[in-house]
């Protein structure tokens, strides 16, 4: 069993307050202890008894209770990670000027654990020189900002300030104590050089399964649901990277605060990467990619009637993305594909990978075996994932079996 962490999830004032119930139950769910503080203006909008029987603990909000026990600086000092969501442009202003006039800001203060923010207001405010300049302190000094996404916001209008959603924010929070806790320290200062290592690099992320249109209501597809696809997005941007998503069919959120473009065919995901890799630094095609499509695509639905008994598709072949990126490569540019095989023999399947390899001229090949047998599935899908990766010349770089986060990370660690 792993040892429970304690995370602390400060809220403040902003309408998006009652999405941080959800933030909550998350960690619970996940094993960690979590503690709340909330300021008055964040329980304006979500309820202290709601908070407490979520998290499990008790909610503080004042400064001034729990004197004896000098709470403003105790509940820093045991915090393996703080996440402050909502963030509002205020408490981001008086975070990054390292104000404490409340307990969050003297726990923030007190603290050494990485510290996670999910930003939350109007555009306005977003775009406002003060919170650009507010928020690039933030992260000079290493804490992560997560969002916020473009989408609508409080009144009727809509635009860049929406609060990221939740499960994102989470993994982006794990992802963060994940990479802490495997540069062996434990401080913000740790996430600073090693953490945010990704800070400004483009990267170009594939995720999910493609589909390929039979007729307006059938398609032939695949078991990707885009899990380890979409924990790649999370690691990176955990990691400060900036993220341009193609995603296809996925069956998991999509983080709102990397630009992402909505594809479901072959020949679309291929014009989709093509023009997006233009002005990518990386390339990742985690995407679970149709070979072959149907050579025609009825305008009806297909009838039994028509049919019979027997019903023969004819397939043509799609482009292979991966190949034509990794033949067209800008000067630099680092390009990492996935081998989905259901090879079972460990030698065998590192001898497919290396064959894969050499016809897709990546520099990297991310080898996981993928199947679905009587009741057991592995790699699509589910949670976890057993990765080999191999360079150019076919020589294993590096192994991981875990989380899809960890995995992720573990691909990631090949930018340089
Ligand atoms: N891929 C691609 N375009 C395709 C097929 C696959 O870009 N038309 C990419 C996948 O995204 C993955 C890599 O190529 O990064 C390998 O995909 P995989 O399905 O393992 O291999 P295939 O090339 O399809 O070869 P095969 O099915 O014969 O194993």
């Amino acid at each position: 069993m792993k040892t429970p962490r304690t995370i602390i999830v400060g809220i403040t004032g902003g309408i998006a307050a009652y999405k941080a119930v959800n933030i909550v139950r998350a960690f619970v769910l996940n094993g960690d202890s979590v503690h709340v503080i909330a300021t008055p203006a964040a329980l304006r909008f979500v309820g202290k008894p709601t908070l407490e029987a979520i998290s499990r603990n008790p909610v503080h909000t004042d400064l001034y209770e729990g004197v004896a026990e000098v709470r403003h600086v105790a509940i820093g000092q045991g915090a393996d990670l703080i996440v402050v969501a909502p963030a509002t442009a205020n408490s981001i202003a008086k975070i990054a000027a390292g104000l404490a006039d409340d307990l969050l800001g003297n726990t923030i203060l007190a603290s050494t654990a990485p510290l996670v923010i999910a930003p939350a207001m109007h555009t306005e405010m977003w775009n406002n020189p003060a919170t650009v300049a507010n928020v690039a302190v933030l992260r000079s000094r290493g804490i992560t900002i997560v969002g916020p996404g473009v989408g609508r916001l409080t009144g009727t209008d809509s635009g860049a300030g929406r609060m990221e959603e939740p499960e994102t924010i989470v993994a982006v929070a794990l992802a963060v104590l994940d990479r802490v806790a495997s540069a062996g320290e434990q401080s913000r200062e740790a996430v600073a050089s090693a953490g945010q290592d990704l800070t400004g690099r483009r990267v170009l992320i594939s995720a999910g399964g493609t589909r390929e249109p039979l007729d307006p209501v059938r398609f032939l597809g695949n078991r990707s649901s885009g899990k380890q696809g979409v924990a790649l997005v999370q690691a990176a941007l955990a990691r400060g990277a900036s993220v341009t998503l193609i995603a296809a069919n996925l069956e998991v959120a999509v983080p709102t605060s990397v630009t992402t473009i909505l594809v479901s065919s072959a020949v679309e995901m291929h014009e989709a990467m093509t023009l997006a890799a233009d002005s990518a630094e990386v390339v990742i095609m985690a995407a679970a990619v149709a070979d072959y499509r149907p050579k025609t695509v009825q305008l009806g639905k297909i009838k039994k009637a028509d049919a019979g008994d027997t019903l023969t598709l004819e397939l043509v072949k799609n482009p292979d993305i991966l190949a034509g990126l990794a033949a067209s490569r800008k000067p630099g540019q680092l390009i990492i594909g996935f081998a989905a095989e259901t090879e079972t023999d460990a030698d065998r399947l590192l001898a497919l990978g290396r064959d894969k390899i050499s016809r897709k001229g990546c520099d990297f090949l991310v080898v996981n075996r993928v199947g679905h047998t009587s009741g057991a599935t592995e790699g699509f899908g589910t949670e976890r994932n057993t990765v080999t990766v191999l360079d150019r010349h076919g020589v294993i770089v590096n192994e991981a079996s875990g989380s899809k986060m960890s995995v992720a990370n573990c691909i990631l660690d090949l930018i340089r």
